[in-house]
């Protein structure tokens, strides 16, 4: 298989944009960031980056990473959260078939997690939200004027977050090693953790929080009244009940990390940068 050393980005300018676009800038990659004539986005590249306004109609793509970066679908099949993410679900599918149909087209789907960074991204950007409802993090609800976590069910459940940084490093990896991510749905994540594993850190870095217990056990029902009101916000209490909630599942089972020549990140290093951003 020929070595990637173009790549097109769609939503270069988003959330999860921003940080592959850095990293495949990084690992040398000409990178262009396709942005829809209707944009009204008023982000900037790098001066390397070529801006394509475009309306969107086909190309010959010979790797197509779909818009993923979440929770493995795999692991979700028959909860809540699937169910909204089926249309995740059928993209893939639909990678699948096209890969079967042309020989020219391969496919690389990237599971990361939740990202951790978000307990930075809300704090700065919502910090008026979340002085009026505890805003879930991905790392745990805190409420960072009044000191206070929420830690659900035991706290003790296994979750496997990315920062961002390591999500656009994993992209570019995966074009790094063409071949061997060729028409592969991969699971990565900066480490695995739990609640109480994060809030201990916290604390040993001199914060000190009053704990909120939380139930999940209420949150499906009160996802789906959401859902009956046609308000999409659901995605939050299916997405905790899910992540956090006590039960089966919550350890990445495969860390496709070994695969893309990536080592997993230290998590005392990643909470404490995220702390001192906030
Ligand atoms: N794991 C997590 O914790 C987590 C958190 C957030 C998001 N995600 C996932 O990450 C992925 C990207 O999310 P994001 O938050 O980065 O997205 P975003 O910031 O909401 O959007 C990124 C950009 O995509 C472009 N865009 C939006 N809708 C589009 C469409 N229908 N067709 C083509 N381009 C479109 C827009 O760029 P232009 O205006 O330049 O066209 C937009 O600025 C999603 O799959 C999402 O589920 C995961």
């Amino acid at each position: 298989m020929s070595s990637i050393e173009n790549f097109a980005v769609v939503g270069a300018s988003g959330t999860v944009g921003i940080p592959i676009t850095t990293a495949l800038l990084s690992a040398g990659f000409h990178v262009t960031a396709i942005t829809s004539s209707t944009s009204t986005s008023t982000s900037t590249f790098p001066p390397s980056v070529t801006i394509a306004r475009v309306n969107y109609h086909t190309a010959l793509v010979a790797r197509f990473m779909p818009s993923e970066f979440g929770i493995d679908l795999a692991g979700c099949c028959d909860t809540q959260i699937g169910a909204l993410l089926g249309q995740k679900r059928e993209i893939i599918e639909y990678l699948g078939k096209l890969a079967g149909k042309y020989d020219w087209f391969t496919w690389t789907a990237l599971s990361t997690g939740s990202f951790i960074d978000w307990l930075q991204y809300f704090v700065s950007h919502f910090t008026a939200y979340i002085h009026i409802v505890l805003k879930p993090t991905d790392m745990f609800e805190m409420h960072f004027e009044n000191k206070m976590a929420r830690i659900y069910d035991s706290g003790n459940k296994l979750y496997y977050p990315s920062t961002l940084s390591f999500v656009g490093k994993s992209v570019a990896a995966v074009l790094k090693k063409p071949a061997e991510t060729a028409n592969k749905y991969l699971t990565v994540a900066s480490f695995t953790t739990s609640q109480r594993e994060v809030l201990k850190i916290v604390e040993e870095m001199g914060e000190r929080f009053q704990f909120i217990p939380g139930e999940t056990s209420n949150l499906e029902i009160i996802g789906d009244e959401k859902m009956a009101r046609g308000d999409g916000d659901a995605f939050v209490e299916y997405l905790i009940r899910h992540v956090f909630g006590d039960g089966a599942g919550g350890a990445i089972e495969d860390n496709a990390a070994g695969l893309l020549g990536l080592e997993e990140e230290d998590l005392r290093t990643v909470v404490k940068r995220v702390l001192s951003e906030l």
